[in-house]
């Protein structure tokens, strides 16, 4: 029988499209549960000033469709001090919320860590960022959309590139991982990826230019926003000191990577991961991310979830390069 009967559900860090998704799932689960359920706006910060409202079942119908999140999201300086994550403990004791579940990627974990070092309050995290890296799930919420997002911009850029024979460089999202990367540059057909888990080896790109099976006329090379040789325009401005004859372009996809209607796999991926979210409390777990592996829900300890080193498989750039001969 479960102790808990006030549940908070936020959303923090960078939003992500399926957040929505998750929150409705973590809504209806707790209802159903005969939970009351609160949502906290603007996440951590909006815990700390009570931006707390008490949320129904209807109060999230229509929204598994929209990307964003309803309930906004911030990233809170205040809440990494101790004095911040006071002033939120004491907003939660005055809702009486008794458990939370927080939805969010690496910044909204490692709060929770820090929080839970003081507070003795039942937290369990659903793993909502586009960047995918986090350990503990095979897929976050929101990458299959940012995924998708990448590759249909690309597609149109190709079809530019192709007209006018250019060399294109376009830089996706990934402050820290290349994953979005990889997989998008993959759909996409690029002629090369760069990520910073390789440490970018201009060279590379380099015999990659030169030593084409065929001379194509454009090309089109993805860059992670974090690779260290500068982005998208750091090698652009590189390449073209060197191929001056090369009509050398550049797009940066930004934030259009973080929005639009979620795809049916985050919807479905976000659904269950905040079902499993509410059970898992309800039989007493804390201090875990819900995640997916291999189709099996798992619960990783947000201090593993948080150390995600993505092994980078070199088969799969190998492979990039075959393909695009
Ligand atoms: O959500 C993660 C992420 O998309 C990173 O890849 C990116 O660097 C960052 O967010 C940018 O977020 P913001 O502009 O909200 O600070």
């Amino acid at each position: 029988m479960s102790k808990i009967k006030r549940l908070g559900v936020f959303t923090s860090g960078g939003d992500s499209p399926g957040m929505n998704a998750c929150i409705r799932a973590v809504v209806r689960t707790a209802i159903y549960n005969e939970l009351e359920v609160f949502g906290i706006y603007r996440g951590y910060a909006g815990m700390i000033n009570g931006e707390i409202v008490k949320l129904e079942a209807s109060s999230v119908a229509n929204i598994i469709q929209r990307g964003g999140t309803f309930l906004k999201t911030a990233r809170s300086k205040e809440f990494m001090t101790p004095e911040g994550r006071q002033k939120a403990y004491d907003q939660l004791q005055a809702h009486k919320i008794d458990a939370l579940v927080a939805i969010g990627g690496d910044g909204t974990f490692r709060g929770a860590i820090e929080f839970s070092k003081t507070f003795d309050i039942p937290l369990v995290g659903t793993p909502g960022t586009i960047d995918n890296d986090l350990f503990g799930t095979d897929f976050t919420i929101g990458y299959d959309t940012a995924l998708n997002t990448v590759i249909s911009a690309v597609d149109k850029i190709r079809d530019t590139a192709e007209s006018h024979d250019r060399l294109f460089l376009v830089e996706v999202m990934g402050r820290d991982s290349g994953l979005i990367a990889l997989r998008s540059g993959i759909g996409a057909g690029a002629e090369a990826i760069i990520i910073p888990e390789t440490k970018s080896n201009l060279d590379h790109l380099y015999t990659r230019l030169e030593g084409q099976h065929r001379e194509k006329a454009s090309k089109i090379i993805i860059v992670a926003e974090g690779d260290e040789a500068g982005g998208a325009f750091g090698i652009a401005k590189k390449v073209k000191e060197r191929y001056p004859h090369y009509d050398t372009k550049v797009t940066v996809l930004g934030h259009i990577q973080r929005g639009g209607s979620p795809s049916c796999m985050d919807r479905v991926l976000a659904s269950r991961l905040g079902f499993m979210a509410v059970e898992a409390l309800i039989e007493g777990k804390k201090g875990v991310m819900v995640g997916m592996v291999d189709k099996e829900i798992v619960y990783t300890p947000f201090e593993h979830a948080v150390k995600h080193i993505e092994e980078i498989n070199p088969d799969l750039i190998r492979m990039v390069e075959i393909l695009s001969l």
